[in-house]
């Protein structure tokens, strides 16, 4: 049964627990590939994997029997003792990305904690007493006290105060206000950025830019921080968004896609970097676990086996193409960005009611920054998925253009 067959999905009751989330009325109970199945028996298309963890899809034939696996052996055991499938995956993400060392621990937001750890202590080091890190309008790090301090959305924000200090924040792809910045701030170590910002509504920063923060960085002794939680781990066709400009990080937090739905982050370090924490200067009790680190093992494995860095930029140039065409000329359809199989389609109004109405229609997407629909599927995307997203996307985005636009309140 497909979606658009069936009757509006019901929402369950959830006494107990908190209500953080604005949900679907809908569960999810399995899927396969980039089909999942929600609890009444409704399919649908995913071209969310999960906000970009699902990066083999669903029960994937490969990943199911090596995580059975391990988990039949050990799934935890501590970091007190070492844990050689750490030393594995970290020496993959160096060769991957060309740095040196990685810390493990479980999320995107602790990634980024532990980056902007590092930053405060390499200018403590530099006897910089109170650091400051540039971060950018629109940014999106991550919901603890200091990674949302680091954010640029007054949304993510409110309610929190007193925010972290020691952030100076500037729109991007403006060198000229980090060089204002350098100008008067003497206490900067880092700047901290998304190369394609996510929750800020897909917006690339230019190669170009890329480039020129990066000599500023080497310039002034600062550390360039890449937060690729969303971007990274080939979503854009290649491992990390920001290899397209041909530089590297001195640290790059990461999460997300990494252990395909198990929680796995990580902060890779270069040269530069990889010292400044040492004994007891950091920890965490499920980072770097068996479990985690075999699934990012064997996520990268697969990857490489099925060539899904290519596919990526393959499908998701396809899939671009194909909502390029379809939206041409659409009055509402302000910009298509992004790249690879990391796309956004920014409307001219809040289009947050297209989430319900795809879901219904069997295809499972999401919105961000008011008016962004956001689409972030599996690698292991096929041509006829994508245009099966463009079939049932494009109709419903044209029918919600056309409604008159709702009245503003009085
Ligand atoms: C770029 C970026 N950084 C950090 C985070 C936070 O990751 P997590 O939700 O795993 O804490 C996110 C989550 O959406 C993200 O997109």
């Amino acid at each position: 049964m497909t979606a658009a067959s069936a009757a509006a999905p019901t929402a369950p009751t959830e006494p107990h627990v908190m209500a953080t989330y604005g949900r679907l009325p809908l569960a999810l109970s399995h899927g396969r590939g980039c089909t999942v199945w929600d609890t009444e028996g409704r399919e649908y298309l995913d071209a969310l994997a999960g906000i970009a963890v699902n990066t083999l899809g669903h029960a994937h034939p490969k990943l199911v029997p090596a995580l059975q696996d391990q988990i039949g052996k050990l799934i935890h055991s501590s970091n007190y003792y070492h844990v050689p499938l750490q030393e594995r995956l970290a020496a993959k993400l160096c060769e991957l990305s060309g740095l040196t060392n990685v810390f493990f621990c479980s999320t995107g937001l602790e990634a980024n904690e532990g980056a902007l750890k590092i930053a405060r202590k390499y200018g403590h080091d530099r006897k910089i007493d109170r650091p400051e890190i540039i971060v950018l309008e629109n940014a999106f790090h991550g919901r603890s006290i200091a990674t949302l301090s680091a954010t640029g959305n007054p949304k993510v924000q409110a309610g929190f105060g007193p925010l972290v200090e020691g952030f100076v924040r500037v729109p991007m792809n403006d060198i000229a206000a980090i060089d204002a910045v350098a100008k008067t701030h003497p206490n900067i170590v880092a700047v901290f950025l998304e190369v394609i910002q996510g929750e800020g509504g897909i917006r690339p920063a230019t190669i170009d830019y890329l480039q020129q923060v990066r000599r500023r960085c080497d310039a002034n002794d600062w550390l360039l921080m890449l937060d690729e939680v969303q971007c990274g781990m080939g979503r854009t066709g290649k491992w990390f968004a920001h290899q397209w400009a041909g530089i590297r990080p001195d640290v790059m937090p990461m999460a997300k896609g990494l252990g395909s739905g198990v929680p796995v982050g990580a902060i890779v370090c270069g040269p530069k970097t990889a010292k400044v924490l040492g004994a007891g200067n950091h920890g965490t009790t499920f980072g770097g676990n068996p479990l985690a680190m075999r699934a990012g093992v064997e996520t990268l494995r697969i990857m490489e086996e099925e060539g899904l860095l290519a596919n990526a930029a393959k499908v998701g140039g396809e899939l671009r193409l194909g909502l390029q065409q379809a939206f041409e000329g659409v009055a509402g359809v302000r910009e298509i960005r992004g790249q690879g199989l990391m796309l956004g389609i920014e409307l001219d109004r809040p289009c947050g009611v297209l989430l319900g109405r795809a879901a219904d229609a069997g295809l499972l997407i999401s919105v961000t920054a008011d008016r962004v629909i956001r689409l972030l599927p599996a690698l292991i995307l096929s041509s006829a998925e994508a245009r099966r997203i463009v079939e049932i996307l494009v109709p419903l985005v044209k029918a919600f253009l056309a409604e008159p636009p709702p009245k503003a309140a009085s």
